[in-house]
């Protein structure tokens, strides 16, 4: 079997896809796992947490080991803060940036550009994705307490279509809602899918989970994956058993 930098060809195609969120407080630890998932192929995503414990540098340092990096901050806000603040994130050097669809076409259109002009100045132009509805909100809440009158999976459909008439490169949802979005989408269009559980691990905190072959299945573009690989006492092993 052909294979580069000690794994198969397969394999490492597979890890391409998996984005590994790096949910700790401290450039020490988020070190420790990179290094540990260094030449496997994998993203990582820095989220909310990790930013604001050790800032943009912190981008730079993980690219710096060859990761691709997706910021996950999800912007929110009015048109021009999202647009002048997105620019700032290009120059980090981060490859994916998300703001909420529910920012608004205007607001998405704003950040699509901006990332495009700014990335064109460095000849690198990151992707931009919308965050739909978040994995954490169940039809429920999301009827009464957001009081939207459609359907949780209707609505998510409907963001997805508006970000890409925005311009935007895709959306992050639900892997269940995955089949759907593609079939409204064009065929390029990115799913990137949290809520992935390998059927070896705990779904913890994560109501609607998918096996990782299940979510690329459904259509998924990358697999965002936490827990499971990052409280493993062996990452590297963990992210190789995704697929076993
Ligand atoms: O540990 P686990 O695999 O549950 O991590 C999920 C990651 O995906 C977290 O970083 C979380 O912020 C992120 N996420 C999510 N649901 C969304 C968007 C992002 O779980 N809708």
């Amino acid at each position: 079997m052909l294979k580069t930098g000690g794994i198969s060809l397969d394999v490492r195609l597979n890890n391409q896809r998996v984005m590994v969120a790096l949910d700790v407080q401290s450039r020490e630890e988020a070190l420790v796992l990179a290094k540990a998932l260094q030449g496997s192929g994998c993203w990582l995503k820095v989220g909310l947490e990790l930013y604001s414990y050790t800032g943009p540098m912190m981008i730079q340092e993980l690219k710096a080991l060859g990761f691709p990096i997706f910021l996950d901050l999800k912007l929110h806000d009015i048109p021009t803060t999202v647009e002048r603040a997105i620019r700032g994130f290009v120059q980090c050097g981060a490859d994916m940036i998300n703001v909420h669809c529910s920012g608004g076409y205007d607001m998405m259109a704003r950040a699509g550009n901006a990332v495009r002009e700014e990335g064109s100045k460095l000849k690198s132009i990151p992707k931009v994705i919308g965050v739909t509805v978040l994995t954490s909100m169940s039809e429920t809440q999301f009827r009464q307490e957001m009081g939207v009158q459609r359907n949780l999976g209707e609505h998510v459909v409907e963001l997805a279509v508006l970000a890409e008439q925005a311009g935007l490169d895709g959306v992050v949802a639900s892997a269940k809602e995955a089949t759907d979005i593609r079939k409204s989408t064009k065929a390029d269009f990115l799913i990137v899918t949290p809520g992935i559980r390998p059927a070896w691990s705990e779904a913890q905190d994560q109501a609607r989970v998918l096996t990782p072959s299940e979510a690329l299945d459904a259509g998924s573009s990358y697999l965002v994956i936490g827990r499971p690989i990052t409280r493993s006492e062996d990452p590297r092993q963990a992210l190789e058993r995704l697929w076993t």
